[in-house]
């Protein structure tokens, strides 16, 4: 349940609740006169307790710094904490998420209910990120907790006091954003933290389907027949171990008068056990994450349905588990593929490129401005950037541009790789088109090398490879352990960038620009392309435009 979030132009110290949250600039330097600070009324009301703790602690507000004080009635809340911002000119969209996650953290391990925040004057216009904070803070996947385990007080309503005489115009607009935005990404973790028995591939398809019904996003699933028929035999070869069989989503989002194509793909393993290569006990379980691709395909899809940018986006996933079996394909087996390539299969446990070069071959056919996948894909990337990381490859210096520019704007921590082509001697096979592994080094651009392969004439395509941050091993900015949502954040800007026309997006294969890549060999069968074209017709469409 979203939190209920108020703006008040009003001092924290005067308003109820069960813990306040002020952030502060670094202190010491000479207050400006008639600038109301978030802490006014705290050190008065406090006194010398507060006074001797600021020293004690060195609290200089540098950034990062914190300092928990026990108010003993001495004013409204129970507990005051003190964030130090440092220089509040220089704080990024990912501090202010920071801040606010670490509030919304403080408030569920105090059992509070009612937070209070303050921010200093210059942060009115910030409120979106710190919305976004406080939502992404607050989450707990406590589904399948039962008796004490289950948290008994949750953190239902904040109030953000902001410094100014008034409460900003747009206040209601960048808290509504905020919230929508954050909502995706908690459908995202949420869908990666099930458990690999709850959710298998037509479980995840069915939860797509039904996020996707909520906010009048169209989705078609394609069940494993219609797999086969369609000839994506390589989505087929990872999947048919398992009594689960793979499928397929088509999420699209086609408003009336769209003049950009953005098309999203995602790995859908409901769990890899690394097939007939298979994997080392120690840490399968983890594997439970590795369709967090998907899952934030869904979550984006949610946020268009919400958001209703005047672009189409459409949101493909490829879900299938990665199980032996007496049915399951082996190393030295060769599949044809959706494209037509050949592939020659050298460890099963490489299986989430297999899956999205069918996605991607499907998603490169409904030509789209701008083909972008995201996968748990290699180790190699995890071992690269370590575990708060994610790598990305471009096709392209512009597309590569715009997707730098989303990465700066959300304050995720993405990591552009190299597309070496140098390592794609690697690919090579003597029975087949392909071979889809190379050796153990530059794992993660031969695995990126591979997916190229499958673009067709698509100009522009990034490859996210969210191994590492798509499933936290600790509690980190925003990030829980577990499920993250990691990449959503930009995805969601790439799209907001392109509808609203701040950031353009490259010109792509669909405004009629020469293709900057040979076509594929074969041909891809999307021919649903053409459903997905005609303009959304939903309730969804008298709500508001945001
Ligand atoms: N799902 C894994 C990649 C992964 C590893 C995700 C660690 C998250 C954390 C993927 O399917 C895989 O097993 N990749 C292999 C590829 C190798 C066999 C070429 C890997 O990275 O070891
Ligand atoms: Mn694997
Ligand atoms: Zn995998």
């Amino acid at each position: 349940m979203a939190l209920k979030i108020t703006v008040r132009a009003v001092l924290p110290a005067r308003e109820v609740g069960d813990l306040v949250v002020v952030g502060v600039p670094t202190l010491g330097g000479a207050r400006k006169k008639n600038i109301k600070s978030p802490l006014d009324g705290f050190e008065r009301a406090l006194g010398r307790a507060f006074d001797r703790l600021v020293k004690k602690d060195d609290f200089k507000g540098k950034k990062d710094q914190q300092l928990s004080i026990s108010t003993l009635g001495k004013v409204k809340a129970d507990r005051l904490i003190v964030y130090g911002f440092g220089d509040v000119a220089k704080l990024g969209a990912a501090d202010l998420r920071t801040f606010g996650a670490k509030a919304a953290r403080a408030a569920n391990a105090d059992k509070a209910k009612k937070l209070v925040i303050g921010v200093p004057a210059g942060l009115e216009t910030r409120l979106r990120e710190i919305v976004e904070g406080l939502e992404l803070g607050a989450y707990r996947f406590t589904k399948y907790l039962t008796g004490d385990r289950k948290p008994k007080a949750e953190l239902s309503q904040v109030t953000i006091c902001v410094m100014g005489n008034k409460v900003p115009d747009d206040a209601k607009e960048q808290i509504d954003l905020g919230q929508a935005i954050a909502s995706g990404v908690i459908l995202s973790r949420d869908l990666s933290n099930e458990p690999p028995n709850e959710l298998y591939p037509d479980a995840l398809a069915a939860a797509a389907a039904a996020a996707c019904k909520a906010v009048g996003v169209k989705a078609q699933v394609f069940d494993y027949k219609e797999i086969q028929k369609r000839g994506m035999k390589l989505l087929d070869a990872v999947g048919r171990g398992s009594e689960r069989k793979p499928c397929m989503v088509h999420m699209s989002w086609t408003p009336a008068g769209a003049k950009k194509r953005l098309v999203f793909v995602g790995k859908g393993i409901t769990f890899d056990t690394g097939g007939i290569s298979i994997k080392p006990a120690s840490g399968m379980q983890e594997m439970k994450h590795d369709m967090s691709g998907a899952a934030n395909v869904v979550g984006l899809m949610a946020i268009v349905g919400k958001l209703r940018p005047n672009v189409e986006v459409h949101g493909i996933v490829a879900c299938a588990e990665n199980m032996p079996d007496g049915n399951a394909y082996r190393p030295g087996d060769i599949f044809g593929s959706l494209d037509g390539k050949s592939v020659e299969i050298v460890n099963t446990d490489a299986e989430g490129r297999l899956i999205l070069a069918d996605a991607l071959a499907y998603g490169r056919a409904l030509e789209p401005d701008l083909l972008l996948d995201n996968a748990t894909l290699t180790g190699a990337c995890v071992v690269a950037l370590g575990n708060g990381c994610s790598g990305w490859y471009a096709s392209n210096e512009e597309t590569a541009e715009s997707f730098a520019g989303a990465v700066k704007t959300s304050g995720e921590l993405m990591w552009r790789l190299p597309l070496l082509d140098d390592l794609k001697d690697q690919l090579k096979s003597d029975c087949a088109d392909l071979k889809h592994t190379g050796d153990r080094w530059g794992g993660s651009i031969s695995a990126a090398l591979f997916l190229r392969e499958f673009i067709g004439n698509t100009a522009n395509w990034v490859h996210c490879d969210i191994a590492g941050p798509a499933m936290g091993d600790r509690v980190r900015g925003w990030d829980p352990k577990g499920g993250t949502g990691h990449g959503l954040i930009t995805f969601v800007e790439i799209i907001r960038a392109s509808s609203t026309g701040t950031a353009a997006l490259p010109a792509g294969t669909k405004d009629g620009n020469k293709p900057k890549r040979a076509a594929g060999p074969g041909p891809a069968k999307a021919d649903d392309a053409e459903g997905a074209r005609q303009p959304q017709r939903t309730a969804a469409k008298k709500r508001a435009k945001r």
